[in-house]
């Protein structure tokens, strides 16, 4: 074989010095992009935790103390017995909504009665509302997750669960939870519209269509990986797949 001459072996080594650096860029950006979203939840936390424990407590006692308003005042006030009443149904609406958004920034019953019951209670919270039929099944008794995989998970089926609402216009929904030796599927699966995933991927970064992208990223970051499969007319087909147990910082 032919020497291959100094030029030629200079280039080589730059170019396997370039592909190494990408690769370390590679692995800053990953650990980068992973340290932002357990911030963004930390955040989300504490967030969740002053609306909660402030302005919910806040609602709560005005919510009392209109009731005790009312009660005394005297039954010939009609007018103003109707103007309390009023004011209680809205501040019974703001606790309410205050209450749902608690939930989507800390889903405390990911907490209380972990992945399964949540995944449930958000999907049939959402879907069932909009007339969507849905069912959800999952191993019993299912083991106790590390909570990064249960957060993943959940996040995860929160944005198919979105989609769905937003554009798929399905009529059916199955989310189906699965152990493997040595990892936990989940599968959201629609009867809707479907769309073209080539064209979908093709615009998602111009047109500021994060959550699938968003989707792929918490995924990898726990060293799992997100199928998409979705044709238009046929409905979609989600899938993620986590190695169990990974704990990833
Ligand atoms: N279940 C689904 N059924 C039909 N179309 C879907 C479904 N899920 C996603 N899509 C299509 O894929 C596109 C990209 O979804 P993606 O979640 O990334 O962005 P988005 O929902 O438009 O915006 P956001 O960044 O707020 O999530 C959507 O705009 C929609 O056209
Ligand atoms: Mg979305």
């Amino acid at each position: 074989m032919k020497n291959p001459d100094a030029d030629t072996v200079s280039l080589a080594s730059a170019l396997h010095s370039l592909v190494s650096q990408l690769e370390e860029r590679n692995q800053e950006l990953h650990a980068l992009s992973g340290r932002a979203i357990y911030a963004q939840e930390e955040e989300r936390k504490n967030i969740a935790r002053s609306l909660h424990d402030d302005t919910g407590q806040a609602l709560t006692m005005l919510i009392i103390s209109l009731d005790q308003l009312e009660a005394h005042l005297p039954a010939q006030h009609g007018d103003l017995i109707q103007d309390v009443q009023a004011a209680r149904q809205l501040a019974a609406n703001a606790l309410a909504e205050l209450r749902r958004i608690v939930f989507g920034l800390r889903p405390a019953i990911l907490d209380d009665l972990g992945l399964v019951s949540a995944i449930r209670w958000y999907a049939r919270s959402n879907l069932e509302a909009a007339g969507i039929h849905i069912d959800v099944d999952a191993p019993e008794p299912m083991p106790e997750l590390p909570p990064q995989i249960s957060i993943t998970l959940f996040r995860i089926s929160q944005e198919a669960v979105n989609n769905i609402l937003r554009h798929a216009a399905a009529r059916s929904v199955h989310i189906h939870i699965s152990l493997e030796a040595q990892s936990i599927c989940l599968d959201v699966i629609d009867d809707g519209r479907g769309f073209d995933m080539q064209a979908v991927s093709d615009e998602a970064l111009q047109s500021h269509h994060l959550g699938l992208l968003g989707l792929r990223e918490r995924a990898e970051l726990l060293g799992g990986e997100i199928l998409l499969d979705s044709t238009p007319g046929r409905g979609t087909c989600l899938q993620v797949c986590l190695p169990i147990p990974v704990l990833l910082r």
